[in-house]
Order: C-alpha cells, then sequence, then structure tokens
C-alpha cells in the first residue's frame, strides 16, 4: 500500500484521528506518528522538550467530572482551539485531563494555569472554572479569545463561574 506523509498541522493531531495503516504522518514536534495513535511519537527521544504552552487547561477528567458532560470534553475543546489557531504557536493553549481534584460539587472542574516563565498572564493563572460541562462553544470560543489576549479573566467574565478559594489572612 502506498504511503502519504501528512503533516499534523494540516490534519487533526488530536481528537477521534488516529494514524491510518500505511499513512505516515508527524506530529507538531516533528516525530512521525504510531499508527492507531492520534500524537503518540514512534520514536522516544528523552532530550526533546516539550512544546511550548502559553496557557494549560486541567480539566478534571474523573468520575463525577468526567459524567456530567455527555462528550469527551478534552477532546472537544482540543479541535475548538485548532481551529482557532491556538493549538500551536507562542499562544497555544494545551488541554489535560486530570483526576478529582476534590471539588466535585463545582463539576465539570477546569484550572487555568499560566506559562509565567514565558508569555503566561500571572493573573489568570491558578483559576478555577465551575460548570464548564454546561459552557457552549461559543462561551470556550470567548475565553480561549481572552486567554490568547492575555486579557484578565475576573475582570470579563460572570463571577459565578469561577470557584472561589478560601483566603488565609
Ligand atoms: S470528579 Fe472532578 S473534582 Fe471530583
Amino acid at each position: 500500500m502506498a504511503s502519504s506523509l501528512t503533516n499534523s498541522h494540516s490534519s487533526s493531531q488530536y481528537g477521534s484521528n488516529p494514524v491510518k495503516e500505511g499513512e505516515v504522518r508527524v506530529n507538531e514536534m516533528g516525530s512521525e506518528i504510531v499508527e492507531g495513535y492520534t500524537c503518540k511519537p514512534k520514536d522516544y527521544d528523552p532530550e526533546r522538550p516539550i512544546m511550548h504552552y502559553k496557557t494549560l487547561l486541567l480539566l478534571c477528567d474523573d468520575e463525577r467530572c468526567g459524567k456530567a458532560g455527555k462528550d469527551d470534553r478534552a477532546t472537544h475543546l482540543r479541535e475548538i482551539l485548532k481551529d482557532m489557531g491556538l493549538n500551536k504557536g507562542e499562544n497555544r493553549i494545551k488541554v489535560s485531563r486530570t483526576g478529582c481534584y476534590g471539588a466535585c460539587r463545582f463539576r465539570q472542574v477546569c484550572q487555568v494555569t499560566e506559562n509565567t516563565q514565558a508569555n503566561g498572564n500571572d493573573k489568570n493563572n491558578a483559576l478555577w472554572l465551575r460548570n464548564t460541562h454546561k459552557f457552549k462553544d461559543d462561551k470556550w470560543r470567548e475565553i480561549f479569545t481572552m486567554l490568547s489576549e492575555n486579557r484578565v479573566l475576573v475582570e470579563e467574565l460572570d463571577s459565578e463561574v469561577f470557584i472561589p478559594m478560601k483566603v488565609y489572612n
């Protein structure tokens, strides 16, 4: 079977688009991807750095939060980010799944972290969003735009989206 070489810049690196038999695809880091996977590199290189991200969204996908939404939310958000061109580059927003934060009553919980060692905005760092499974795509796009522009979320979003945190004086 003939092989075709595809760079994941022009095809889905994430989501439900694994490499098909006979197809050769490389991920964002330039590594050839294992057949049946969406971004897993074929050759392990311990010296290769992780990809830059400006913002990291840690989305709880454990028992309660995972069941709050109907779909695979992390994959869906990655697809939106790809569509917006924010899945790569200087303002990349990365989405990772996590286990339970012990804050299930606020499900589906999502923590916003910023790469403050690079171009992240510390005012958006360590924010916690709640009921994110209820956010429509437009809401996520709005949030992603704000994050990519380093706008301060607490100044623009309704306070109800944030999980309050106990502050010690
Ligand atoms: S399952 Fe998400 S905080 Fe517990």
